[in-house]
């Protein structure tokens, strides 16, 4: 069954057309009687996808939240379930998936954690795709990524950022010593941001006068690696007039400087962080402390050792590169949800 590419263009889904159109080939493929699940339902802009590929299949979705869009194409077709993966193994521990569509929680645990509660479901031959297996999410590129080149994995189809294959061996074997090859193997280099202003010369510290904005993850793992008192982290609309420095702590700075100056904070005091410049809190977060705010990231023996084999044991000239390239803070920020 091919699905007609209008409405592979008309979904309300975060994936590429080349994306949908691997995945519609993919479901459409499976045998009927079938069941397919898509971790990561978001406002269900997948649903007429899979079940216009495959509608002789069952179609479940799943989501932590229910963001659905009322109305959505295939919706009414799709067996929602509100609740992440172990929620979903508990009740449907006689379901046998033959396709898993992997795209909810991103970070390296939470990856790891989905396959293995979802592994004791799949059918023999079944077809898994993750989306998202690219450098900007290190938590999902590094986990598939090391599988493949174990022989864990045998990739199928890839498109854009998908990668859609079949277990082939025992990836729960895999260790610390695995991930951290294919980490220091790739030391892929994402961009670092555009910055509208220089970044602070000073290292950010518990004492440094001012306030930080930003109130999200990116806050949060500045307020970690800087020691700054999380209770000095405001919003760009409630901080306040007359702060020595603003620290701007968010991917996207430009549209905080455009707010702060609009209230007439002038430019000279506002300080953007960086990926590059949160991977400097890292270096010295490393040198001075053993790395003891990253181990405290890390949420099981594997991402301590993980943790110790890339970046403890890492030589200076190393974390000096992956520093200035923006890798290291990137890395830090992306690879656990925080
Ligand atoms: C990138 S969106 C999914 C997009 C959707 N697959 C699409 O193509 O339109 C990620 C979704 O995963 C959900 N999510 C995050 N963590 C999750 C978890 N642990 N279990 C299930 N869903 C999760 C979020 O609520 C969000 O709706």
């Amino acid at each position: 069954m091919s699905v007609d590419r209008r409405l592979l263009a008309a979904c309300d889904s975060l994936t590429t057309l080349s994306e949908r159109e691997a995945l519609a080939g993919l479901a459409a493929g499976l045998a009927p009687g079938g069941t397919l699940l898509e971790v990561g339902t978001h406002r269900g802009g997948l649903a007429g996808l899979f079940t216009a590929a495959a509608p002789a299949c069952r179609f479940f979705t799943l989501d932590i939240e229910d963001l659905r869009t009322p109305g959505a194409p295939g919706l009414d077709a799709a067996v929602f379930f509100r609740g992440d993966t172990a929620a979903f193994a508990a009740a449907h521990p006689e379901t046998r998936l033959d396709f898993v569509f992997i795209d909810g929680d991103h970070s390296f645990s939470g990856i790891r954690r989905d396959l293995a509660r979802l592994a004791p479901l799949l059918a023999p031959d079944a077809i898994l795709a993750w989306h998202d297996v690219d450098v900007r999410h290190p938590g999902v590129f590094f986990f598939v990524e090391t599988l493949r080149r174990r022989g864990c994995f045998t990739p199928v189809c890839t498109a854009d950022r998908l990668v859609a294959g079949r277990l082939t061996g025992d990836w729960s074997r895999l260790g610390a010593a695995d991930f951290a090859a294919t980490i220091l193997a790739a030391q892929p280099v994402p961009p670092a941001p555009a910055c509208a202003l220089p970044p602070p010369a000073s290292r950010l510290g518990a004492d440094t006068p001012g306030v930080c904005i930003g109130t999200g993850s990116f806050g949060a793992i500045v307020a970690r690696f800087s020691g700054i008192d999380p209770a000095r982290f405001h919003d760009s609309d409630t901080a306040p007039d007359d702060a020595p420095a603003y620290y701007l702590c968010s991917y996207c700075p430009d549209a905080i400087i455009r707010c702060l100056t609009a209230r007439g904070i002038p430019q000279q005091r506002l300080f953007p962080i960086d990926n590059a410049y949160l991977g400097r809190l890292v270096r010295h977060d490393l040198a001075a402390r053993n790395g003891r705010a990253l181990r405290a990231l890390a949420t099981d023996a594997l991402e301590e050792e993980l943790v110790s084999r890339v970046f403890v044991e890492a030589a200076p000239a190393t974390l000096e590169d992956w520093q200035r390239s923006g890798f290291l803070g990137h890395f830090v920020r992306l690879f656990w949800a925080v």
